[in-house]
């Protein structure tokens, strides 16, 4: 079981994208298992209760690795998902169109789990069709795959995608070649469908998920983007400064309201940063005040430093969305860092708490 007090955030993420990868392999192996063990299509060399064992493990495998995928996304809290945004698709603040995919992939596992557990009850016939109709999440999560996953830009993530469409489409292929004798259209439309997937893939791929941009087209909030170059696993080696910091941590603090003489609405943030050197971050806004409580920033600063030096670090917020706070700060040496912060306010008592996100950046 993860405990949320000793995996940290960062953790999560790398969790998400480690779990998502392994469920969509195992969703690939099954789906192929699936195929092959179709009673009009028998195997010479492997038993059939053989295939049906591997097939049904696997399925399991690869729904509890979807159920880890899903969770560690939702408790990383460094982009914006709710549970929400895990059933109903194309509702979510962070990549809606891509991450709606996973969604209804994650829909149709679901309907295949409570299907299969309930599949005396609702007989043969109605279970085999809801079995079929569930073969559509392997696409369908591959597509979440390649439009959400920040790993698709690398050559062992697009060699592990294109793994798996070869698994299915080879599945496919052998299954229309070999089953159905009498349904010649059926076996077509098959092969064709199949053939459509990595022909597909290789046309849009290049000007989609793989073009300079996607993660702003795919619809990542703004307040996000500032750091994206790192997150997305560029890491240090594409970023500025070598001496930069990076870290994730907890803080917690208070806030402080209040109005300058010619009527503009104050905004302290004081808060300290949990087991970092730089363990003091300050941010202050201004600007007009708006009728629902928030302010219409017109200026900002930000400070994040150690108790002996407080302003090590210091520049203006680049990017606000409620809560969430993107700034770039820089070092007197010339050391550049984005930062992120996600931050739960309790306006009655003024506390603050959250994590902040620190990563090197280009100046
Ligand atoms: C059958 C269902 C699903 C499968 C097989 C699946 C698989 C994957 C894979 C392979 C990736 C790419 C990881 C990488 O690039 O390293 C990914 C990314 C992601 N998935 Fe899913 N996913 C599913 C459903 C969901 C759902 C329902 C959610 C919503 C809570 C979700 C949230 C995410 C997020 C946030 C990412 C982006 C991680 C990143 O930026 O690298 N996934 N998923």
């Amino acid at each position: 079981m993860i405990q949320a007090a000793t995996v940290g955030p960062r953790a999560y993420w790398y969790l998400t994208r480690g779990t998502g990868i392994v469920a969509l392999i195992l969703l690939t192996l099954s789906v192929a298992l699936g195929v092959a063990n179709s009673r009009r299509f028998r195997t010479e060399h492997v038993p059939r209760f053989v295939v049906d064992a591997v097939h049904r493990t696997v399925s399991l495998l690869a729904v509890a690795f979807t159920v880890i995928h899903v969770v560690t996304s939702l408790l990383d809290g460094f982009a914006p998902i709710t549970v929400v945004d895990a059933v109903v698709p194309f509702v979510s603040a962070y990549r809606p169109l891509w991450l709606g995919f996973g969604a209804i992939a994650f829909d149709l596992l679901l309907a295949l789990v409570i299907t299969s557990l309930l599949r005396r009850r609702l007989g043969y016939r109605a279970w085999r069709i809801t079995h079929w109709t569930a073969y559509a999440c392997w696409p369908v999560a591959l597509l979440h795959t390649v439009g959400t996953g920040s790993d698709v830009k690398f050559g062992w993530m697009l060699a592990t995608s294109a793994l798996c469409v070869a698994v299915v489409v080879a599945a496919v292929l052998v299954r229309a070649a070999r089953g159905w004798p009498s349904r010649l259209g059926v076996r077509l439309a098959a092969m064709l469908a199949a053939a459509a997937v990595p022909v597909g893939l290789i046309a849009w791929l290049p000007n989609g998920p793989l073009a300079k941009g996607w993660a702003k087209q795919a619809g990542t909030p703004s307040y996000l983007l500032a750091s994206s170059t790192t997150k997305t696993g560029g890491a240090a080696s594409q970023a500025g400064s070598a001496t930069a910091p990076s870290f994730t941590a907890q803080l917690n603090g208070t806030v402080r309201e209040g109005q300058t003489a010619d009527g503009l609405a104050v905004v302290d943030l004081s808060t300290t940063v949990s087991g970092q050197r730089l363990s003091l971050l300050h941010i202050r806004i201004l600007g007009q005040p708006l009728g629902g409580g928030g302010v219409q920033m017109s200026s900002s600063s930000v400070t994040l430093g150690s108790t002996s030096q407080p302003d090590e670090y210091s520049g203006h917020v680049t990017a606000l969305q409620g809560t969430n706070v993107a700034a770039q700060l820089r070092s007197p040496s010339g050391s550049v860092v984005q930062l992120v912060t996600q931050l739960q306010i309790a306006s009655a008592s003024g506390a603050v708490s959250g994590t902040v996100r620190v990563l090197p950046a280009r100046a």
